[in-house]
């Protein structure tokens, strides 16, 4: 197959070659069937241009973030062309993104970004559509526009090609955010195909943001609906196997249908941000670290830590929910301090009131609905006695786990596990080390996320309890260094 699109790529050249040198052949240059994918000819002979060819699905990620997709740093400093507005006061890094000048819906200051903290004032791109490559390559190349010293000639023409061949006009579709005329039953039937397994069956399993601003699935597609439709179609910059449904051929309704579906999904999930303030609230909600150890841990000695870890409920109240009655009733993490299961039958306002009193008053850290999260969080942990053992060994069975990670984890975390160390300092710790060292902790995670990370919520996925604690007993037999 390789070879058959080289050796077409040659017949090409051969053919415009000829056609250049062939005087008034260039204008009956004989019909070419040209093949889908053939090597860029880069040096057109100007009679005939040659048909750019390339990959618009890449060229639509590109146009979203450009250096995660290439996996470069953008350049120093900001986008020539930046300093010729001051409307928007972003800097760096973002002012090179094509859509931070020219807007999710493609249409610049005629657009959503006609107001608002992104309003530049520059123009959308939406009147290239349809036309030819070769002049919005040339565009790409030009004066302060010029972007060839930060990417190769094929990922520019990548993007010449969605821009002509790829951009979706959603002004008819969109209107105040609101999916207009969307059907959500054929929208679910496209999300249950193609977004369930990484997104969950609300949308909630992945929160793309921290516990500052939660957004999940259905808080993009209701407050960006065309950042919500270009990365539907085209994928997540940096998220290998995300799917670009452009791939899939579907029509503009259903990408609207798509939208309309997304728009009903919850934009909380109390219970999960919950577990993720009390595994590390600092960490989740992208908090500045802590001078000074929470007040009541002066109350203790025996625990020797200080400063951010003194703050994490976990470090007080146990990742088994148990404090001094359960692991933390010796070792290097024992304070004395009492576990929070006894309190998971109290009401709303008896715990909303513990958390805000005296040394244990949180409410100068935490808003209201982070409160509330870490309450609804309480009010359902449980004793894990019965599924994890005091030799650390789960009730799972390994063989269903297996199944689980392979389509669910190891995309992220490798098959080994290995893929990411989540220790900062000498050591290793990998998903089978602290699956082996503190199981508690990983039933935590799984089931609610990892703070301040796009890592899935098991609680959201269309799993049971036993399959979490089946990939427990899985990942325990993972390397561990
Ligand atoms: C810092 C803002 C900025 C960024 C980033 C930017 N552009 Fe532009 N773009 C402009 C401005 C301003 C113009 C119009 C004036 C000009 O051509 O210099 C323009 C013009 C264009 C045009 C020509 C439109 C026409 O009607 O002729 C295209 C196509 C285009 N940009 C695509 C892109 C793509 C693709 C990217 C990302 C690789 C990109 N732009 C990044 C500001 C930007
Ligand atoms: C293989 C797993 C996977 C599948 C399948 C998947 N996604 Fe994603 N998606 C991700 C991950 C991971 C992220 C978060 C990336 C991040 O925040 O770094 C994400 C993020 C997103 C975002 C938000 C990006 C942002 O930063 O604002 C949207 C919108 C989205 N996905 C839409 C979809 C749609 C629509 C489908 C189905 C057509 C889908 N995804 C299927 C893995 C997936
Ligand atoms: C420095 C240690 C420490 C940290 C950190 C800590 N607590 Fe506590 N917590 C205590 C102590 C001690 C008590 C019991 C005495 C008291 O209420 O002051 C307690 C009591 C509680 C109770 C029981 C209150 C009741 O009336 O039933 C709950 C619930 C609770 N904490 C939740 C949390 C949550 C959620 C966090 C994280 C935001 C947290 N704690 C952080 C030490 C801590
Ligand atoms: C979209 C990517 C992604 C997916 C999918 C994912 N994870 Fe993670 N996971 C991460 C990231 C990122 C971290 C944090 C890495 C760090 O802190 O350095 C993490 C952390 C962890 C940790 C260690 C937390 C700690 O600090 O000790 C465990 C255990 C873990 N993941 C297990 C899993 C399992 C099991 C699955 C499948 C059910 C899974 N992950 C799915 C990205 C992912």
């Amino acid at each position: 197959m390789k070879k058959l699109l080289v050796l077409s790529g040659v017949l090409l050249v051969l053919i415009a070659v000829l056609a250049a040198c062939g005087g008034n052949a260039a204008t009956e240059a004989p019909v070419v069937e040209q093949p889908t994918e053939v090597a860029v000819v880069t040096e057109a002979p100007t009679e005939a241009p040659v048909a750019l060819s390339g990959d618009p699905i890449r060229g639509g990620l590109l146009y979203d973030e450009w250096t995660k997709v290439l996996g470069v740093d953008a350049p120093e400093g900001d986008q020539p062309l930046w300093a010729t507005q001051t409307t928007n006061t972003r800097s760096g890094g973002t002012t090179w993104r094509c859509k931070e000048c020219h807007g999710w819906d493609y249409l610049g200051k005629d657009g959503a970004y006609g107001g608002g903290s992104h309003q530049t004032g520059f123009i959308g791109v939406m009147q290239v559509a349809g036309t030819d490559p070769n002049e919005i390559l040339a565009a790409l190349k030009t004066g302060d526009h010029d972007f060839s010293a930060y990417m190769d000639d094929q990922a520019l023409t990548d993007i010449a090609l969605f821009l002509s061949e790829n951009i979706l006009d959603s002004a008819a579709f969109i209107s105040e955010k609101a999916a207009v005329g969307g059907d959500a039953a054929g929208g679910e039937a496209i999300y249950v195909e193609n977004c369930t397994d990484c997104h969950g069956p609300e949308g909630l399993a992945l929160n793309f943001a921290d516990e500052s601003g939660p957004e999940y699935y259905g808080t993009i597609a209701t407050d960006n609906p065309w950042e919500f439709v270009h990365k539907s179609r085209f994928g997540q910059p940096g998220v290998a196997d995300m799917p670009a449904l452009v791939d899939l051929g579907l029509t503009d309704q259903e990408y609207i249908d798509l939208l309309a579906y997304a728009q009903t999904l919850p934009t909380s999930s109390p219970v999960a941000e919950g577990g993720r303030l009390y595994d590390n609230w600092i960490a989740a909600i992208g908090a500045e670290d802590m001078t000074t150890d929470q007040p009541l841990w002066a109350t203790q000695t025996t625990n020797t830590r200080t400063g951010n870890d003194t703050w994490r409920c976990k470090e007080c109240h146990g990742w088994d929910f148990k404090g001094v009655e359960g692991r933390y009733g010796s070792g290097s993490h024992m304070t004395g301090f009492p576990g929070v299961i006894s309190s998971a039958g109290k009401t709303s306002e008896e715990l909303l009131t513990a958390m805000k009193t005296g040394d244990h008053d949180f409410s100068s850290y935490l808003n209201d609905a982070q409160l509330n999260a870490l309450v609804a969080f309480i009010q359902q942990v449980e004793d894990m006695a019965p599924y994890i053992n005091d030799d650390k060994t789960v009730n799972g069975d390994a063989a269903n786990g297996e199944t689980l990670y392979a389509s669910n984890c190891q995309a992220c975390h490798a098959e080994d596990g290995k893929a990411l160390d989540f220790d900062d300092g000498e050591g290793v710790e990998f998903v089978g080390t602290v699956a082996a060292d503190n199981p508690w902790e990983v039933l935590n995670k799984l089931q609610n996320g990892q703070p301040g990370e796009a890592m899935t919520a098991g609680r959201h996925m269309d799993w049971s309890f036993q399959d979490l604690l089946d990939i427990l007993a899985y990942i325990q037999t993972l390397p561990i260094e």
